[in-house]
């Protein structure tokens, strides 16, 4: 049953402290749960029931027993302690929620609702409390006990046995638990803050891997002088723990002073992780220790407020990246994720508001939606007030809140009285889903030197919400002269649905450069010509907008071309494009253009973006269209494309940003030459892949290989597998390239994949790289007209339910847009939805998307 915002009530009971002891064993572990409850309510009225979660299931007492918890009928009306004693079974946990073990070690998740599987409690993040954790377990099996706060006692037990018992100061809720107990290697550093505490930094990984944990120690550090830096945000104990676990359904977890990591965002050496596992491990890191401000110190209310921890954190984390890195490329890289993965989803039967209305299942609720346009969201207040402005909202925000639990209001609030303004206006982006359209019209009136811009914008229809109102937005924009040097102007105040803007003193008719870096996340339409997109390109000082000016040229090329290709006409290469996309790949518009940058600007919208736009979809015509403007685009510039590969092979392997970047334009040289399917381009990518000295390198040439039925393909994937077969992390990687190649009737070779000792179902990395590579690879593969990739997932996430249903919930989203597409298509996609709602004691995560997808 769904749960409601409308529905919030504050809690009748608060734990004043709760103190849990673990005795962790290997058929049963243990936990006594003692809570020291007080009433919220006036205590001379009538006793009222105090419900807790939870999942295990209970032996005998005095209390109402119902699927989701218990109930105390009629607790005391002043303050008591109740205490509750749970067996569970970690070892057969393979949800991976609640207590579980991963590699023979104890290890927690408990966001969102993982708590109540390890004891009953009032599992909402608005009940918070201070934790007493004792851990007992056997001493050779499990050497390290860690919990959250400060190690206040430990010693050693009989019967081989030792304890710990940990101290957390800070109230929190149950959510940011976290509990480990393992035989793990560590890697440690210190960190001074600004006001002279000293920071012990410890990061946990197997033994095996204590060479690989340097580069998330150096990013730890780097985040904590960033936030003291940036938001003047310190650290706030004298402990700092990671742990890096090899099953994991996410990314990592914020728990107060003792973050669990996925292994794959803290394990890198330069032969084991590429540059962009590098660029994720930097950001993640510097996320989840960001929480500890935003989400710890100050957290969410109830869980539709999810966003108000997550895009702000994520808003955070992509400030830090871009101040670490190349700030344009890192926009570019942000705006990509979000057109490719969350305007789908805002268009599609899953599309929510940053703060949803009603969930079945939280976990659903994770999305780039809440992630990824939260973080939009916050970015638009740092456009509209500036960031002094941004930071003095910042400022009130912890001051009002610090140690709260409140909700996206509270922080809308700060923001506006912090700058002393009205921000009604903006309300909408919190409530409202779909992204808007926002169309602009110009003119350019040479005798009143005027410059007239008309914006008009649109919200989609999403289920459950029509007739949407118009929303504040910022729309950045600057006018480039006919020189090339701009004036730039920013507009605010777009809260109408159509409004004219006019700037006037305009000497000389302007190439207006319009929602600069991406200012608000929208859909944009202009009446800017072809010739002003090529002049964009070459002279915007913005560089998201002269990616973008690329963008809109080639997807209008590409659009066109679909069209063409679907009513079986000739496709035809578009000479002007041609001529702009050598200039770039010869560096000819900036003197010291990054080279990342370039790498970008020559990759073309991918066929999922494409099929977004395109009604019905074919994925055959979109990928014969694409893949006829990547190969042109390779034959007409395969002299500067393989002048960058050599001008960019690099003696030694360096993970400075120069030689960082170089390697990045390098690849996608490699990867456009590579499509020519042309035998020496070939040898020479089988040369670069076994001389590489790192992973950068090696993937990029086994990817070139690998994705083809080339002569090479074989020996490539068998020399990787025999030289990586022992590490599960570059396994990931040699699946997920399998899965993901434009092989035809690469479903038969997914299948078989399913059942070699690399794949193993249980373990999410492995799922999402095999299955989600399948189905985020090559979408003629996916939806191969005879309907057997449907069946593929069909068949894997109706296995994978009775495992994990989160995963299996987030492998069954490929199903979700099955509307978008022919005829055939979408009623062999209908039919696996049915099938899968079918399959009795369906998750209700699954049950969820499923339902939804199909109402
Ligand atoms: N709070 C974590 C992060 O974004 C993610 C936890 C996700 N948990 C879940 N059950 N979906 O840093
Ligand atoms: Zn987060």
């Amino acid at each position: 049953a769904p749960v409601y915002l409308k529905d919030y009530a504050p809690p009748d009971y608060r734990f004043d402290a709760v103190s849990l002891d673990f005795y962790l064993g290997e058929d049963v572990t243990i936990v006594t749960n003692t809570m020291r409850t007080s009433p919220t309510f006036d205590g001379a009225g009538d006793a009222r029931a105090l419900f807790l979660h939870g999942d295990p299931s209970p032996g005998e007492g005095g209390y109402v027993l119902t699927a989701k918890g218990l109930t105390i009928a009629s607790p005391p009306t002043t303050p008591f302690e109740l205490a509750i004693v749970t067996e569970i079974k970690p070892q057969d946990n393979t949800e991976l929620e609640g207590l579980y073990k991963s590699s023979g070690n104890f290890c927690t998740q408990c966001e969102a609702e993982g708590f109540r599987r390890i004891t009953f409690y009032q599992d909402r993040p608005d009940v918070m409390s201070v934790f007493t954790t004792k851990i007992v377990a056997e001493k050779s099996k499990y050497p390290v006990l860690l919990s959250n706060g400060n190690l206040v006692e430990s010693g050693d037990l009989d019967g081989g046995k030792h304890f710990t018992v940990w101290e957390d100061p800070f109230p929190k809720p149950a959510y940011l638990f976290a509990l480990v107990a393992g035989d793990l290697g560590v890697v440690e550093d210190s960190f001074t803050t600004s006001g002279g505490r000293d920071v012990a930094l410890k990061i946990y990984v197997e033994a095996h891997n204590l060479d690989k944990a340097d580069f998330a120690m150096a990013s730890l550090i780097k985040s904590m002088k960033w936030d003291e830096d940036v938001f003047g945000l310190e650290y706030d104990l004298d402990l700092f723990n990671i742990v890096a676990v090899d099953d994991f359904n996410m990314g990592a977890m914020e728990n107060k002073s003792l973050n669990i990591f996925n292994s794959r965002l803290i394990l890198a050496t330069p032969t084991t992780a590429t540059d962009a596992d590098y660029a994720a491990i930097e950001g993640v890191v510097a996320h989840e220790y960001f929480h500890n401000w935003t989400g710890n110190r100050v957290t969410c209310r109830d869980w539709f407020q999810l966003s108000l921890k997550e895009g702000l954190t994520v808003y955070r984390d992509q400030e830090f990246s871009a101040d670490m890195n190349s700030r344009g490329v890192k926009r570019i890289g942000d705006v990509s994720r979000l057109r490719a993965a969350q305007f789908p989803q805002d268009s599609g039967p899953m599309a929510h508001p940053i703060r949803p209305e009603s969930y079945i299942k939280m976990d659903n609720f994770y999305t780039v939606t809440v992630y990824e346009k939260g973080a939009e969201v916050v970015r638009m207040y740092e456009t509209l007030l500036g960031k002094d402005g941004f930071r003095k909202g910042m400022d009130l925000y912890f001051k009002r809140h610090d140690g709260q639990a409140v909700t996206t209001d509270d922080f809308l609030a700060a923001m506006a009285d912090a700058n002393d303004v009205n921000l009604d206006a903006f309300l909408p982006w919190y409530t409202q889903a779909g992204t808007p359209a926002l169309d602009v019209k110009t003119k350019y009136d040479a005798t009143k030197k005027t410059f007239e811009m008309k914006c008009t914008q649109s919200i989609p229809d999403t289920p459950g919400q029509t007739n949407k109102t118009p929303t504040l937005m910022p729309i950045a924009v600057g006018l480039v002269g006919p020189d090339g040097v701009d004036m730039p102007l920013t507009l605010e105040g777009e809260d109408e649905a159509s409004k004219t803007f006019t700037f006037t003193n305009v000497a000389e008719k302007p190439t207006p450069s319009i929602l600069r870096n991406f200012s608000a996340p929208v859909k944009l339409t202009t009446d800017l010509t072809q010739e002003d997109l090529i002049f964009l390109m070459s002279n915007d000082s913005d560089a998201f907008n002269r990616w973008e000016a690329g963008q809109t040229l080639t997807r209008a090329l590409l659009l066109g071309l679909v069209d063409d290709a679907a009513s079986g006409r000739e496709l035809q290469m578009d000479a002007a494009i041609v001529d702009a996309m050598r200039k770039i790949a010869s560096g000819a518009f900036e003197a010291d253009a990054d080279k990342a940058f370039i790498a970008r600007a020559m990759t073309l919208p991918s066929e999922g973006e494409l099929s977004e736009l395109v009604s019905p979809a074919d994925p055959d015509v979109i990928h014969a269209a694409r893949d006829f403007v990547v190969k042109s685009l390779a034959r007409e510039l395969r002299p500067e494309l393989e002048r960058i590969m050599a001008e960019n092979t690099a003696e030694a392997y360096s993970n400075e940003p120069g030689p960082r970047a170089a390697r990045t334009l390098k690849i996608a040289a490699l990867g456009l030459l590579s499509r020519l399917e042309d035998p020496a381009i070939d040898a020479e990518a089988l040369r670069r892949f076994h001389a590489a000295d790192n992973m950068t390198d090696q993937i990029a040439a086994l990817a070139s290989l690998a994705s083809r039925d080339c002569p090479e393909r074989a020996e490539a994937l068998d020399a990787f597998y025999e030289r990586w077969k022992h590490d599960p992390l570059i396994m990931n990687k040699w699946l997920g390239i399998q899965a993901g190649a434009a092989l035809p009737g690469n479903v038969k070779n997914v299948v078989a994949l399913t059942k070699h000792p690399a794949f193993d179902i249980k373990n999410p990395n492995k799922v999402y790289s095999l299955v989600g590579g399948f189905v985020g690879g090559t979408p003629t593969n996916f939806h191969a007209k005879d309907g057997s990739g449907y069946e593929f997932l069909g068949d894997i996430v109706i296995e994978l339910d009775a495992v994990n249903g989160s995963v299996a919930a987030r492998m069954v989203g490929g199903f979700t847009r099955w509307k978008k597409y022919d005829e055939e298509r979408r009623a062999l996609m209908k039919a696996q939805l049915e099938r899968i709602l079918n399959v009795e004691g369906l998750s209700e995560n699954v049950f969820e998307i499923v339902s939804k997808s199909l109402e």
